[in-house]
């Protein structure tokens, strides 16, 4: 859909929505999202223990190309430049998350004052600059020494979890207000340990539902304790998110769907709402429902200042009769537009799934925590990165953001997935999801196309 708005500036392109930083509120928070894992590299420094993903990088065959996050983006030792950078893009915000390998080198030890130090110059370094610090405590590199002893399957690792939890807010609260408990639970629990695709790897239905029982208690026992930690907190989760279709209009297609949706959304959003569990998914889950004790479900309900969505795609569900009821098929439709990571780019589902959530839950804040696409970027001889679909993929969610905001929806801040390219899990280095390219071997970071629209798109009427 094209609009037109006279204030608009820096993206009048053809047939692509026009766009004006304005049509936001002016205290809406704009900014980019990375994790520690993925930028940070300096795997050994100042004490940081091995987490999960350095064990997992070192499996053969786990990583698509064989590599680790040693040195990634080498964020550890280049994160002024990369302050700078979103800083140049007009953002005021930045949401980054901590290594809890940094943070606690040992089972049962002491905080490590090194691996503290690095994030109070890191926060420090947001608030020079103008940028809202927004924390992630948990972005899935957990300790392998936890692992070790059974991981977050484990109901322990909860009380681990608590006391990392309590160590980072207490010392950075006096600056950060805006807290994260866990980025994408269905990740952890379900790549982690269903399809085996993330770390720690395992392939084990019941092991996911319950790592995912003990890492919604674990943000739900998070919540008051961050509060009491840090005199004015907000504090949420970021969960990922997808609108769902049918790939036809047959009931087996429209009841597959459901429980496609039961397990990938409403197994987080109605436990966190008071809803517990669906039931709908309990009477397939069988013995493979997580063991809960009495007063869960209360302590995952525990009320939060916002909900962080990270939005991705959509996804389309066919009837598998040859699959557990639970075993959702994705149809792939060859009719849609693509990123060369082959998720489908639909900007409208973005507006769809923030009108579900507002017509479906209990009125919340909600903030945009991830949306990004990953292209082929190539550097060009004249040093440029024209990532136009990159651009045009920002420019077409950010419309869709719009709109979901006049349909009512209470949408407070936009993160944009990524600022640079970095260490893609399980795909390496193979996708590129930034508005900064990374030059790898040289780390000289060059600002792309899309990072050049953004600042633009920022920086205007400022
Ligand atoms: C979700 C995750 O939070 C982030 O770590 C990942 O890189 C992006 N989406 C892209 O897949």
């Amino acid at each position: 859909m094209t609009t037109t708005n006279s204030t608009s500036i820096v993206n009048s392109f053809p047939s692509l929505p026009a766009l004006a930083r304005d049509d936001f509120p002016t205290n809406f928070a704009w900014g980019c999202s990375t994790s520690s894992f993925q930028i940070e590299g300096a795997a050994t420094a100042d004490g940081r223990a091995e987490s999960i993903w350095d064990r997992f990088c070192q499996q053969p065959g786990k990583i698509r190309d064989g590599s680790n996050a040693l040195v990634a983006c080498d964020h550890y030792h280049r994160w002024p430049e990369d302050l700078d950078i979103a800083k140049q893009f007009g953002m005021n915000a930045y949401r980054f998350s901590i290594a809890w390998p940094r943070v606690i080198s040992e089972l049962g030890a002491k905080t490590n004052q090194r691996g503290l130090d690095f994030y109070s110059r890191l926060v420090d370094g947001m608030l020079e600059r103008g940028l809202q610090p927004w924390a992630t405590l948990y972005h899935w590199d957990l300790p392998q020494y936890l692992q070790e002893l059974g991981g977050w399957e484990r109901r322990a690792t909860i009380d681990a979890y608590l006391e990392y939890a309590d160590a980072v807010t207490r010392h950075l609260g006096d600056r950060v207000k805006n807290w994260i408990t866990h980025n994408e639970p269905w990740c952890t629990a379900m790549h982690g340990n269903w399809d085996g695709m993330h770390a720690p790897g395992q392939q084990n239905f019941k092991a996911a539902l319950q790592v995912c029982h003990h890492v919604l208690l674990s943000h739900g026992l998070a919540v008051p304790m961050i509060k009491s930690n840090v005199a004015q907190a907000q504090v949420g989760i970021a969960l990922s998110l997808h609108p769902l279709r049918t790939a036809s209009d047959k009931s087996e297609d429209r009841a597959a769907m459901q429980r496609h949706d039961g397990l990938r959304n409403r197994w987080f959003l109605d436990p966190l709402f008071g809803r517990g569990y669906p039931t709908d998914i309990l009477e397939h889950c069988a013995a493979d429902a997580p063991v809960m004790a009495s007063g869960d479900l209360d302590v995952i309900a525990t009320p939060i200042d916002f909900l962080g969505v990270n939005y991705y795609f959509p996804e389309t569900i066919v009837d598998a009769p040859e699959l557990p009821p639970l075993h959702t098929k994705l149809a792939i439709l060859p009719d849609r537009e693509r990123t060369d990571f082959a998720w489908e780019v639909a900007p409208d589902g973005m507006r769809e799934l923030l009108v579900r959530i507002k017509n479906d839950y209990p009125k919340i804040p909600i903030f945009l925590t991830e949306n990004g696409s990953s292209y082929d970027d190539k550097l060009e001889a004249d040093g440029s990165v024209s990532d136009t679909r990159r651009r045009n993929y920002f420019i077409r969610h950010l419309d869709a953001l719009k709109q979901a905001r006049a349909e009512g929806v209470d949408v407070r801040g936009y993160f944009a997935w990524s600022l640079m390219d970095n260490f893609e899990w399980a795909e390496g280095y193979l996708r590129r999801f930034g508005m900064v390219y990374i030059d790898f071997v040289t780390q000289k970071r060059t600002v792309k196309e899309s990072g050049r629209w953004f600042s633009a798109f920022l920086n205007q009427n400022k």
